[in-house]
């Protein structure tokens, strides 16, 4: 049995939003995603009895909370099947998949890589002093994710001043950090009038669920309230369909079947479809999930198609499926914004690092350095800077080696954001902004 419970049918049916839960070590991230499980009923009663009693023996009954998220990490650890997608919790309008970060070049990499892409995150900033005075600092990971974030256009963001307790819910601690936040964001390109702050402690349960009776001079939403608030992903139903493949199967029987997630678009049973660079075309002879056939796919689907007319050896992981009418993009050149997160030197013209977009890998060259930006606000500081270094934001001109299908940051976010990764590291985040497109003919 796991700690955390698997939604119920009604849940999933509610839309999905991928929160990441984010700031600075200590500051209480842990425990207060641990509150909000528990909050709405996703812990088991007897696993979270366990934990409680053995913490309160270690005397850290604070901890109690923090321990529900690591009891999943040890069960996934451990092998136990633990639906990823599925790990979070629901409010009266959404199902949240909380996004876990540990550091931030695994943060990085769910961001652009992994199938989660938040569509919101929640800082978590703690009002202990001290505390926040580092998270907001030079070296402070509050400061580094309000970059990150912003460079990959997660523009949601709602702002919890944790610890509340700690400074006997006082008024003037939670608007001085209102205050001292607010001016940094402004710095990092954020209108703070438009963040919502709201005062909370996760050991207490203040302002989670119910109002805070510590702190009647808030009189704004709870946290749970503050997430039903936020906007859904924007529906790109009435975008051309685009489903990035990631697997391929020969089924005795049935034929090619292929595996992916629809992006963009609607796929319908008896659809006629192009594979991507490759162009091959075929006919869908029927759509599941879950074994339970479909007529239709839609965005955020996760489906298996079986088609005619198209091999198993005529698709491959990192292809993308659209419709003759309008198929998918493939790029001879790009023009992004990126920003380098680690070089150990300088980046330069010619260098070649693999770029991971949607499913697919594929190396890289950077071929002109256009202009570099002030990370703050966006503005040019240097055109055609000799390199780029770490912490650098800049305008590029790059060339994938082979042939890859992506599309515009703006049109189709999942296909348009990328890391770029060497020797098992991502040096670098970015979104595209210009494509000059290949030649590709397609045959029907
Ligand atoms: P990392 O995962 O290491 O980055 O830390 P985190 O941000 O997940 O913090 P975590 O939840 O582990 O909390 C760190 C410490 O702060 C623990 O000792 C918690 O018990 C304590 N803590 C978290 N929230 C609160 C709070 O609201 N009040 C008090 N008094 N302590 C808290
Ligand atoms: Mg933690």
């Amino acid at each position: 049995m796991s700690i955390v419970k698997q939604p119920q049918a009604d849940a999933l049916k509610k839309p999905h939003l991928n929160l990441a839960v984010v700031g600075h070590i200590d500051n209480g991230k842990s425990t207060l995603t641990g509150r909000l499980l528990l909050e709405t009923g996703y812990v088991d009663e007897k696993g979270f009895k366990e934990i409680e009693e053995e913490a309160k023996k270690l005397g850290k009954e604070d901890f109690k909370y923090a321990w529900i998220l690591d009891r999943l990490k040890e069960e996934r650890e451990r092998g136990i099947t633990i639906d990823a997608m599925h790990v979070g919790f629901e409010t009266s309008k959404y199902f949240f998949t909380i996004i876990d970060l540990p550091g931030h070049r695994d943060f990085v990499k769910n961001m652009i890589v992994g199938a989660s892409q938040a569509d919101a995150a929640l800082l978590v900033v703690s009002a202990r002093p001290g505390e926040f005075e580092a998270a907001i600092g030079p070296q402070g990971q509050a400061r580094e994710h309000l970059f990150l974030l912003k460079t990959l256009g997660v523009n949601q963001l709602i702002v919890a001043v944790n610890k509340m307790d700690v400074v006997n819910f006082d008024q003037k601690r939670f608007e001085q950090i209102k205050n001292d936040l607010g001016k940094l964001m402004r710095l990092l390109g954020y209108d703070p009038t438009k963040v919502p702050f709201i005062p909370v402690s996760a050991v207490t349960g203040d302002n989670i669920k119910s109002k805070s009776t510590n702190m009647s001079w808030y009189n704004g939403p709870t946290l749970l309230e503050l997430l039903d608030a936020l906007q859904p992903p924007p529906r790109l139903t009435d975008k051309p369909l685009r489903m990035p493949v990631q697997d391929v199967f020969s089924v005795t029987g049935a034929g090619t079947v292929i595996v992916g997630r629809v992006e963009s678009g609607v796929l319908k049973n008896g659809d006629r479809i192009v594979v991507m660079p490759s162009a091959k075309v075929g006919d869908v002879r029927s759509i599941e999930t879950h074994h339970m056939k479909l007529d239709d796919a839609k965005p955020g689907d996760n489906v298996g198609i079986n088609v005619r007319g198209i091999d198993k050896n005529d698709v491959k992981r990192g292809d993308v499926i659209g419709q003759l009418n309008a198929p998918p993009t493939v790029a001879d050149e790009i023009v992004a914004r990126v920003v380098i997160l680690e070089h150990p030197t300088a980046i330069g013209v010619g260098y070649t690092p693999v770029m991971h977009v949607h499913t697919a890998t594929v190396p890289t060259q950077f071929i002109e350095l256009i202009s570099k930006l002030d990370p703050r606000t966006g503005q040019t500081v240097e055109q055609k800077p000799q390199f780029l270094k770490k912490g650098d934001v800049a305008i590029v001109r790059m060339k994938p080696l082979k042939p890859v299908v992506v599309e515009k940051y703006s049109d189709m976010p999942a296909l348009g954001r990328f890391a770029l990764r060497d020797m098992g590291r991502t040096v670098a985040a970015g979104q595209i902004i210009e494509i000059k497109p290949a030649k590709v003919e397609i045959k029907t």
